[in-house]
């Protein structure tokens, strides 16, 4: 395809039934910001650039949609219709077709939007709308036609009269436009309605007065069209987008134990035999290999998790986590954290910042940070990388087949050699050569029938009646 395509998102509102100090396009689903949706389904019909127009906490929007967006401001809301006419700068010198959406459909989807382009190329079309006929229209822009059945206005519920009301085909606020129409075209909205404000949906009028192709395009999949104005709303759109997620890899081979509890994001990329069980929440960018088994009671977020590895009960965050690994119960996989191969982190271990060799053992009690761990090394339970000196972090080096004895702290920056042993219960405060032994604690000292001695000489004093002083 030739022509090209851009992306507006209308976000300046407040959302105000939110009741929210939150912006409502700024609010998460499944971990993405609800403009985000919007946008991710923008890019994906091929959507480039993407202007959110931001207005109500524009620094809070910005935050939370991030750079892969440009931005036009509004400062003061006047309407869709002028909140639209704001991404005039960005677009000025755009010359191909433009989607323009509101900010708040959490389950618009970019083959919904590619529809909609597709027809508005079909039809040649200078304006195409995206339309959904509803029972109880209430609320909604409804679609007026002329004489010979073509579109010709939107009329808004406070500006219709009782006939129009009855109209059962409504405006969602989705609409691809040819961007130079449309720029040309919406500078001559006018303001005199029953709110005062500058409506986007005038611009079928207009489009229709100045001579060009106008199209509705009806979806019978309301839900895909829905925008949310309250928390409810947003919850129930919430679970429906979570169930066709759900729904989405289960077909392609995932199971999911529990559809009732399983929270999977929008961009998580999970392979087939994948088994994830209940109370489990993945968000982020987070790939899931082959076999893996996942949870239950498991967040994990922006992370790889490799095939055939398993995390149970424990939490992840940007993390990388290679073929066959075991994790958990109760880990904590903190940012920059790799796992080789074969890696076993035990219960109540919390790495960060740490990369650890094939087939090395952390089974439990343990702190990993700003550490490196070589392959086959065994990390014994209690073991605390002292990587803070309150001002500074340090790095701790440890080498291949090592083994480090239960309850020994290392103090950073310091390294242990290939081979190297690190005795129980020491405190290492200078490198370890390879294959030598590190004992940093004190000698113990045995003294024969101490014990024996010490309790006859204590009972004996308890029986003439003395307390010693
Ligand atoms: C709009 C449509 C209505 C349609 C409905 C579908 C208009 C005039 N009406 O009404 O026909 O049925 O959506 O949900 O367009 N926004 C701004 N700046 C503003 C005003 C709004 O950026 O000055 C943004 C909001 O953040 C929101 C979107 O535009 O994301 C829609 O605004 P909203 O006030 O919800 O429009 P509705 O009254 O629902
Ligand atoms: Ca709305």
């Amino acid at each position: 395809m030739d022509r090209k395509l851009a992306g507006i998102i209308l976000a300046a509102g407040k959302g105000t039934r939110m009741k929210s100090d939150q912006p409502k396009c700024a609010m998460p689903v499944l971990g993405v910001p609800l403009g985000g949706l919007v946008g991710r389904a923008m890019k994906q019909a091929g959507a480039d650039p993407v202007v959110v127009v931001v207005g109500h906490k524009a620094e809070v929007m910005q935050a939370a949609l991030g750079n892969t967006y440009r931005y036009a401001f509004q400062s003061l809301q006047k309407g869709t219709g002028h909140a639209a006419l704001m991404a005039n700068q960005a677009l000025s010198d755009f010359h191909g077709d433009v989607l323009v959406s509101a900010g708040d459909l959490p389950l618009l989807s970019g083959d919904a939007l590619a529809h909609l382009h597709a027809r508005h190329l079909a039809g040649g079309n200078h304006m195409t709308v995206a339309t959904v006929v509803f029972d109880d229209p209430t609320g909604y822009g409804r679609i007026l036609r002329d004489a010979d059945g073509k579109p010709c206005g939107i009329v808004e519920e406070k500006d219709a009269t009782p006939e129009q009301r009855a109209l059962k085909e409504v405006c969602v606020s989705v609409y691809c436009f040819d961007c130079q129409t449309m720029l040309r075209l919406l500078p001559t909205l006018s303001s005199q309605n029953a709110q005062g404000e500058y409506y986007l949906t005038d611009m079928l009028e207009a489009v229709y007065k100045d001579g060009g192709r106008v199209e509705t395009v009806v979806y019978a999949d309301a839900a895909v069209m829905t925008g949310v104005n309250d928390r409810w709303q947003l919850a129930l759109a919430a679970q429906e987008l979570r169930l066709r997620i759900l729904r989405r890899h289960a077909l392609e081979g995932v199971s999911i134990v529990d559809p009732g509890t399983a929270f999977i994001g929008p961009d998580v990329r999970i392979e087939k035999d994948v088994v994830i069980h209940p109370s489990t929440v993945i968000e982020g960018h987070t790939t899931i290999g082959e076999g893996a088994e996942i949870g239950p009671n498991t967040l994990i977020r922006d992370s790889r998790v490799g095939a055939g590895a398993s995390v149970l009960m424990s939490h992840v965050n940007r993390a990388d986590i290679g073929n066959d690994v075991r994790v958990g119960p109760f880990a904590n996989l903190r940012p920059h954290s790799h796992l080789a191969k074969g890696v076993k982190i035990g219960n109540f271990v919390e790495v960060k910042n740490t990369r650890i060799g094939e087939n090395a053992s952390v089974s439990h009690l343990t702190y990993l940070g700003d550490a490196e761990i070589g392959a086959r090394t065994n990390i014994g339970a209690g073991t605390i990388t002292c990587n803070y000196d309150g001002f500074f972090k340090h790095r701790t080096h440890i080498g291949e087949g090592a083994f480090v004895g239960s309850n020994s702290t290392l103090v950073a920056p310091v390294s242990v050699g290939d081979g190297a042993i690190v005795a129980a219960g020491s405190v290492v405060t200078q490198d370890v050569p390879a294959e030598g032994l590190a004992l940093g604690r004190a000698r113990q000292e045995n003294k024969e029938a101490w014990a024996k001695a010490w309790r006859e000489k204590k009972q004996a004093l308890k029986d003439k009646g003395t307390k010693p002083t």
